[in-house]
This record gives structure tokens, C-alpha cells and sequence, in this order.
């Protein structure tokens, strides 16, 4: 009774939501990632700096330059997941900042006008609005196979620019045949939780 969230949301959620290794040919539709990025950019991040950016990777000529970049024990699944995603980190996110934070549109050239600060900045707010979006295609009756197994300066390369920094891949698509591996052990409340 402690969880204002209903039940089956927390089991869609969490507690049956698993990382997806095979998927059905169900095709995932640009309505279904709309529904889900409108969802998930309620996510906060720091001044509202929002920095993620999602490359969706649709045509199967795309998806073939992708897969050369992963590693090869991700590379069976991302050739065969209905719908990819590249997700990265704007380092160039201040442009927007007066925009998405006008009660303070001062933090661009106070905090951001070095571009070591925007890295930083985006890596930690860009992972936190990768989280957010795992959930979120959780969230569409989706699952997500999220992967840092990935040449990352090779998709920089092939698919962003000097700007963009890739953070993860997801695999995105209903569940097919034999899609888990065994759920593995989680810590418990006392082992991560320390009250001073
Ligand atoms: C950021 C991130 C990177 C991951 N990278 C890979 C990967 O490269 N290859 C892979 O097979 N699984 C990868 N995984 C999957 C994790 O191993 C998996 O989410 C975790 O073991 C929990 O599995 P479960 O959701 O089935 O409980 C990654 C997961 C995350 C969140």
C-alpha cells in the first residue's frame, strides 16, 4: 500500500518488464515512439537541459552500417529488432537552455559556455533521459534491449557528428522465442540503503 502506482503498472513497469533479447517481426510504429517520447520528456534533468537525442534507425542499409559497429554477441538481435534507437548526448544542448529554462536563462554562459561543462553535464542528464525512455517503452507494452556493447567513435562516426556523443543502443519490439536470459539476483533494500 506504500506505491500510489496501480499494481499492474508496477508489474508492466518493473516487476515483469525484462530486457529483450529476441523480438517478434511486429513492426514498432513512429506513433508508438511519439506516444513514448512524449511521456518521457517530463523526465527532469538539470535546468531542464533535456540533451538527449534519439536517432531512429529504420532502413535495413542503415541497420547494416549499425550492426558492424556492435559487438558481435549483440549483433544477431540488433539485425532483427523491429525498431532501433542511437541514443546520445547534445553537447551543444546550452543553445536551447534560455528556451527550455526562461526562469533562469542566465545558466547558458554561467554554467555552460565551456564545453567540458556541457560534456559532463550531458553525459549524467542524456543517461538519466535514457533511463526515462527505457521506461517509457516499457510503458507502450514494448521492451527494450538496451546495449553499451558498441564501437562507440564508429557510430559517432557513421551516424552523429562531433556534437553527439552515443551513450547506448536499444533494441526495441514485442518479445519472440526464448527472449531472456534468467532473471538475475537484485540487491536488497539494506544492502544499498543507508540512513545517517
Ligand atoms: C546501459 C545498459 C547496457 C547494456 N549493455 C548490454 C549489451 O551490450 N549486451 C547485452 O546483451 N545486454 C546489455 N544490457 C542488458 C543487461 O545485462 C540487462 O538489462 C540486465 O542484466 C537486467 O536484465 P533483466 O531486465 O532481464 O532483468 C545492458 C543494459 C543496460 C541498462
Amino acid at each position: 500500500m506504500s506505491l500510489a502506482l496501480d499494481p499492474a503498472a508496477q508489474d508492466l513497469l518493473f516487476r515483469e518488464a525484462r530486457t529483450a533479447n529476441t523480438f517478434t517481426d511486429e513492426p514498432v510504429t513512429d506513433e508508438q515512439l511519439q506516444a513514448i517520447y512524449d511521456l518521457v520528456k517530463f523526465g527532469p534533468t538539470a535546468f531542464n537541459q533535456t540533451p538527449l537525442r534519439i536517432t531512429l534507425v529504420r532502413s535495413a542499409e542503415a541497420r547494416e552500417r549499425l550492426v558492424q559497429h556492435m559487438a558481435e554477441g549483440n549483433q544477431a538481435k540488433t539485425a532483427t529488432a523491429p525498431l532501433v534507437a542511437i541514443l546520445s548526448a547534445d553537447n551543444e544542448f546550452h543553445e536551447e537552455l534560455p528556451t527550455l529554462f526562461p526562469a533562469f536563462p542566465q545558466a547558458k554562459d554561467l554554467f555552460f559556455s565551456e564545453r567540458p561543462a556541457r560534456e559532463g553535464a550531458a553525459a549524467l542528464n542524456a543517461a538519466l533521459q535514457a533511463a526515462y525512455f527505457i521506461i517509457g517503452v516499457r510503458a507502450a507494452g514494448l521492451a527494450a534491449g538496451p546495449m553499451t556493447g558498441v564501437d562507440f567513435e564508429g557510430v559517432r562516426k557513421e551516424f552523429l557528428d562531433d556534437d553527439h556523443t552515443p551513450l547506448m543502443v536499444v533494441n526495441i519490439g514485442r518479445p519472440g522465442e526464448d527472449a531472456w536470459y534468467p532473471r538475475s539476483p537484485r540487491l536488497a533494500y539494506d544492502e544499498v540503503v543507508t540512513t545517517v
